[in-house]
């Protein structure tokens, strides 16, 4: 006998008695793995048209976390990560630091480079030589004017020890009414930098994914073959939070001994498992040693996996397969792919997700990466699946052939829809509703309460506005 398997809109959630008085006061947290908590259950997809630097902050500004994909050099990965670690940062560890000997017209291209507008100046990288920002350059025209004449020189600079605690440096800031206070030990070597800029951010933003050194929390994806320990090498090197195996079949003997060379290397870092739709797939990717499964093979808005394999479960029946054993094992479950609105969410961690992976809701933000294209006076930006026909073409190791492809994915047209913190809204406003019907303080409530229908064709168009010129 052939089983059944459903998705979100087979099914419905029965309404609860509420006893909650106010859906702006359910409490959204979740785990992304064993040792991460988020404050919104939101993960945004690791896809070259969805998650570089830009997503990764506001998702983790908002209190969930981005994903940076892996379809570029190692060395532009981790510059990606690096940028959302030192997007909200009180104490800058490892500040940029320039050399005095360097022009100003390689000042501007480091600018550009990294990102970042004011630099200690050091020649050796350690000892102190002084500090050049926007300021000490605006009036300056010529391009090979050398830094060391244009920077304040460090006899001239406020300074404070390393182990400055931040209200001290705070009080600094404001007595010296300056804006970048450099750590310097006694032998004048740069120990960090603490900005204004920062402390502001962390003290008014408490929504935020932070790390325990108040920066931004960030997860980055890799592979399971050729140079994808070298990846994660230079991914832990810029303090990444979380690696997130990206495999479409996840439960392949490929993945599950990259899980454990990458653990038996980095006992210590977070690694996220995927994707798979089956309680025996989970089993064993958590038995390999993952902090996290994630969960969905086909259900993606740019997928076509399961037309061209013929393979696939739909995603609720599959997050029923794979949750009960996650809770077993006490290992959080990502719903990764399929969400086409608010509700899909609900009912995707009443079935036992923790949290929701999101590609397509995110792709034409004005966060996500690529130009907007303008076509018949409209915006636009591109999705595209990581397994379609361009995206495979344009890996750095690509080695195919056009005709030797077998895409299973698509290329598509999205309309712009300006800044991600819009859609991230709309999905949290639907998001606390459900929680309200469900009778939910809590996403552990949900889950508890939560009681399926499934529904039929005539319930499902009856679900959607119906008998009206919509307008
Ligand atoms: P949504 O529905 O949010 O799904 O756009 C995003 C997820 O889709 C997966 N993904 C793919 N799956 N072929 C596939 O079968 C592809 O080319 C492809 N690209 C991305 C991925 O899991 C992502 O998070």
């Amino acid at each position: 006998m052939i089983k059944t398997a459903l998705t979100y809109d087979d099914v419905l959630l029965v309404p609860q008695k509420s006893s909650i008085k106010s859906r702006s006061k359910v409490n959204t947290g979740t785990k992304l793995s064993k040792n991460i908590n988020l404050k919104i259950p939101l993960v945004s997809s690791n896809m070259d048209t969805v998650t570089e630097s830009a997503m990764a902050i506001a998702l983790a500004q908002a209190g969930g976390i981005g994903i940076i994909h892996r379809f570029c050099a190692i060395k532009k990965q981790a510059q990606e990560v690096q940028k959302v670690k030192r997007k909200q940062n009180v104490i800058i560890t490892k500040p940029f630091t320039i050399e005095s000997y360097k022009t100003l017209k390689e000042l501007k291209e480091k600018m550009t480079e990294v990102n970042c507008h004011s630099f200690l100046v050091s020649d050796n990288g350690e000892k102190i030589l002084g500090i050049i920002t926007p300021r000490d350059i605006v009036f300056s025209q010529n391009k090979n004017t050398l830094i060391k004449d244009l920077m304040t020189p460090a006899n001239k600079l406020i300074t404070a020890k390393p182990h400055i605690s931040i209200a001290e440096a705070k009080e600094v800031l404001q007595k010296y009414k300056i804006e970048k206070l450099p750590l310097i030990d006694k032998y004048s070597n740069i120990q960090g930098l603490i900005t204004e800029t920062d402390i502001v951010n962390n003290f008014n933003n408490i929504q935020a994914s932070k790390d325990s050194r108040g920066r931004l929390l960030v997860g980055a994806a890799l592979g399971t073959k050729d140079d994808f320990l070298e990846r994660a090498e230079a991914l832990i090197k810029e303090d990444v939070d979380v690696l997130v195996l990206d495999i479409a079949h996840g439960h392949s003997s490929l993945a599950l001994e990259a899980i454990k060379k990458i653990k038996d290397k980095y006992p210590k870092i977070e690694l996220i498992g995927g994707n798979v739709a089956t309680a025996q797939g989970a089993k064993d990717l958590i038995k390999a040693g993952v902090d996290a499964v994630k969960v969905g093979i086909g259900p993606g808005s740019i997928c076509t996996t399961r037309i061209t394999t013929g393979f696939g479960v739909p995603q609720l029946t599959a997050l029923l397969n794979v949750t009960p054993l996650c809770q077993k094992y006490k290992t959080p479950c990502i719903a990764d792919g399929g969400i086409k609105q608010s509700g899909d969410i609900v009912k995707a961690l009443a079935a036992g997700a923790h949290s929701i992976m999101i590609g397509g809701q995110f792709t034409g933000t004005e966060e996500s990466p690529g130009p907007t294209i303008n076509y018949k006076g409209r915006q636009y930006k591109i999705s595209r699946g990581m397994a379609s026909l361009t995206a495979t073409l344009s890996r750095p190791q690509a080695s195919e052939k056009i005709n030797e492809i077998t895409p299973e994915g698509i290329e598509a047209r999205v309309p712009y829809r300006g800044p991600v913190q819009n859609t991230i809204n709309q999905l949290l406003g639907g998001l606390k509703s459900g929680m309200s019907y469900g009778n939910a303080q809590t996403l552990e409530e949900l889950r508890k309460n939560a009681q399926f229908i499934r529904i039929t064709t005539a319930g499902n168009k009856e679900s959607s506005a119906h008998d009206n010129d919509v307008l």
